[in-house]
């Protein structure tokens, strides 16, 4: 039998450990959407964490927004979403499923579902903006759609918070929030789905500082990515060329991160100039323009854009993790995520069932979640196979309580990568983390 791939051995440990679970999987599972079980929900808001700890709490020049996911119809029309957000499809006249037309298969002429060859018929667009409808009447007039990006939040919103924020040119507004497209090839776990969450930042310039303002963004973007402690090896910069930009941006780079499925993008940076501003202007009839009082002027601000999805950098942050070794003959397998990401910060084990140390091991743990440091209590099992469940799930601190706990109070703390223990007094524990923790989030 052909050895699983990376991919599937990272799938499996994500259903394993608690990560993540296929949408619905007792109905057979919904394409493409993925629910985050408990330890994923804590990775998952612990991406969000830092990204907004960077580019909202760390910085005066960007304010942060939570707009809606159903928004007037029109934003998408002057968004240009409505014509231009397509993917050209097409059929095999065989088994009647469609196809992104630019799959390197299907661009053969071969369906990637039957095999059959050169029976597509012409490609035809296909929107990928969700549909549905707002109200009792299911009519034209009541069409809505699910929001496909964040952005338009932030433009339309773009006085609103420039005025009750009093904030001057350039300041920047930043949203987290769902996104849903109907992807005609979504796949590979978690990368490309039809729910997802986004990480935008749409930053408001004066026309002409546009290009510097997309060099600071690049590298700043770049930096974080870094400081999540992604190999920077496996991350790169792409430039769009002209047939692959968005309808709406002058220039374009990715971020990428090479997966075992190849190079792909992570993270998208775009200028956008006045286009969004200027159709909404267009559209909706009210005047979107910045006024400097101070210098005299009123203009229509350029956007410098960053772009990222959470459950993009979820993946990221796993694959880069994923770790198989061996440790005196034995294999491991381990996630080696930064602390500050890991779903679970400790775990605390009584070395045996007597001698009081489950009541020490419990007073513990107790402090530690008083201290709201998410962690986890086992006494069950060898001791290495503790270690095996908590190296698997990312734990960066495993705690044992053990004889010399009950004489002297203090407690090992071993490292989830190098495999080092260290003595600690059983009281200074929460505050060793919480010294770790704030000294890893402030970079
Ligand atoms: N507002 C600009 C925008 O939406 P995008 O490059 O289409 O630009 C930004 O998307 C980011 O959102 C991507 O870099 C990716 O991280 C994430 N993303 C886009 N489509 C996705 C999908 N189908 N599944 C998961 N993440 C997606």
């Amino acid at each position: 039998m052909a050895e699983p791939s990376v991919m599937d051995k990272l799938t499996s440990l994500a259903k394993r450990r608690g990560f993540i679970f296929q949408s619905s999987e007792i109905y057979g599972g919904t394409g493409s959407v993925w629910d985050y079980g408990p330890l994923g929900v804590e990775l998952k808001r612990n991406v969000k964490e830092r990204w907004w700890s960077t580019m909202v709490h760390q910085r005066d020049d960007v304010e942060g927004l939570d707009a809606a996911i159903l928004m007037n119809p029109k934003v998408w029309e002057a968004s240009g979403h409505v014509d231009g957000f397509t993917d050209p499809l097409v059929e095999c006249g065989n088994c009647n499923r469609r196809f992104r037309a630019d799959l390197p298969e299907v661009e053969g002429g071969q369906c990637p579902t039957c095999g059959t060859k050169d029976t597509f018929g012409e490609p035809r667009l296909f929107n990928l903006m969700f549909k549905t409808f707002m109200g009792p009447v299911e009519e034209d007039a009541s069409v809505i759609y699910l929001r496909p990006e964040t952005a338009q939040g932030s433009y339309v919103n773009f006085l609103n918070v420039q005025t009750s924020a009093r904030q001057k040119i350039p300041f920047g507004i930043a949203q987290i929030g769902k996104a849903f497209r109907n992807e005609i090839t979504p796949g590979n776990f978690i990368f490309r789905t039809r729910e997802f969450e986004q990480m935008e930042l749409q930053f408001f310039v004066e026309p002409g500082t546009d290009d510097e303002w997309f060099d600071y963004w690049m590298n700043a973007r770049m930096e974080w990515h870094l400081s999540l402690g992604i190999r920077k090896e496996k991350l790169r910069f792409h430039e769009h060329g002209p047939d692959e930009l968005a309808h709406y941006a002058k220039k374009a780079f990715d971020i990428e991160y090479e997966h075992p499925f190849g190079w792909t993008e992570l993270e998208g940076i775009h200028n956008r100039t006045d286009f969004d501003l200027g159709r909404h202007q267009e559209f909706s009839g009210k005047r979107l323009e910045y006024i400097d009082a101070a210098a005299g002027k009123r203009f229509l601000p350029y956007v410098v854009e960053t772009a990222v999805g959470v459950d993009r950098t979820v993946l990221v942050a796993l694959v880069d993790a994923y770790t198989e070794e061996e440790v005196k003959g034995e294999e491991r397998v381990l996630l080696k995520l930064a602390p500050s990401l890991a779903p679970l910060k400790a775990a605390v084990f009584p070395l045996v069932k007597k001698d009081g140390l489950p009541e020490i091991a419990d007073k513990l743990y107790t402090d530690l979640r008083s201290r709201s440091i998410p962690s986890f209590y086992d006494a069950a099992g060898s001791i290495g196979r503790r270690y095996r469940r908590q190296d698997e799930a990312g734990t960066p601190w495993c705690i044992t309580v053990d004889g010399q706990t009950s004489e002297d109070g203090t407690v090992t703390i071993r490292d989830r990568d190098t495999l080092e223990q260290v003595r600690v007094s059983a009281e200074a524990v929460p505050g060793w983390i919480q010294e770790r923790l704030a000294a890893e989030s402030s970079t």
